[in-house]
């Protein structure tokens, strides 16, 4: 395994299929840091607001965020809701459907953020999403920004559907993932975009392999 400091944090962000779940969670790996998949997070809360049929703007929504656990064990592989494991259930479309409006609401956004900051000063982290370089660590040691074509991000994601048995259309999650891009993006609180001191890779031709071994050279 190779050296990091005691107290680095690593931010990186990108759009959904750049890759950077499975690269951050592989870099966590290789050089012992705690992994933070903050989007998981968000799915969470939407797991709390379809449990109580609330809409994300609610004011019990947000009472119920304030008042939740939510916890990694497993190093980032295993999500807990009020000690309870949620890892399936924060993948199933109908939270995909309803994350994005989760997320857009500042309220939630700044009740998350706060969580995501206390976990980052626990460690060594390597946390990805959509605003880590931006809002949650602006001073992280490391940024960077992945992205990959809209036609490459929904091969990955086809790729990974067809795994699970689903029977969809590549036109069909290409539509998703422009649809979710343009939420991100737009929304205004927290869009996502590359910070100006972020180190921006296109994935689009590269390897998993090749992007880890990218970010453990700049870090290391
Ligand atoms: O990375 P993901 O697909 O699990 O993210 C789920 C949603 O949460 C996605 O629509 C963007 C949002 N998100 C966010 O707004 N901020 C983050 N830091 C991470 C995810």
């Amino acid at each position: 395994m190779k050296k990091i400091g005691s107290q680095v944090t690593i931010a990186i962000d990108g759009p959904a299929g750049s890759g950077k779940s499975t690269v951050a969670r592989r870099v966590a790996e290789e050089l012992g840091l705690l992994y933070l998949d903050s989007g998981a997070m968000y799915r969470a809360v939407t797991v709390l607001a379809i449990r109580g049929g609330l809409t994300a703007d609610s004011p019990e929504l947000l009472e119920q965020v304030k008042a939740c656990h939510i916890e990694f064990e497993d190093n980032g592989k295993t999500i807990l809701l009020n000690a309870k494991d949620i890892s399936v259930q924060i993948r199933t479309p109908a939270v995909n459907r309803r994350v994005a409006d989760v997320a857009k609401v500042p309220e939630i956004r700044h009740e998350i953020v706060k969580h995501q900051q206390r976990i980052g000063g626990e460690g060594s982290i390597i946390a990805e999403g959509r605003d880590l370089t931006t809002i949650v660590f602006p001073n992280a040691d490391f940024k960077f920004y992945l992205d990959a074509s809209v036609t490459e991000r929904a091969k990955r994601r086809l790729a990974e559907l067809q795994a699970q048995n689903v029977n969809i259309t590549l036109a069909a999650v290409e539509a998703e993932i422009s649809a979710r891009d343009e939420k991100d993006k737009t929304r205004a609180h927290s869009p996502l975009r590359a910070a100006g001191d972020a180190i921006v890779v296109d994935t689009t031709d590269k390897t998993i392999n090749e992007v880890v071994d990218f970010i453990i050279a700049k870090v290391c």
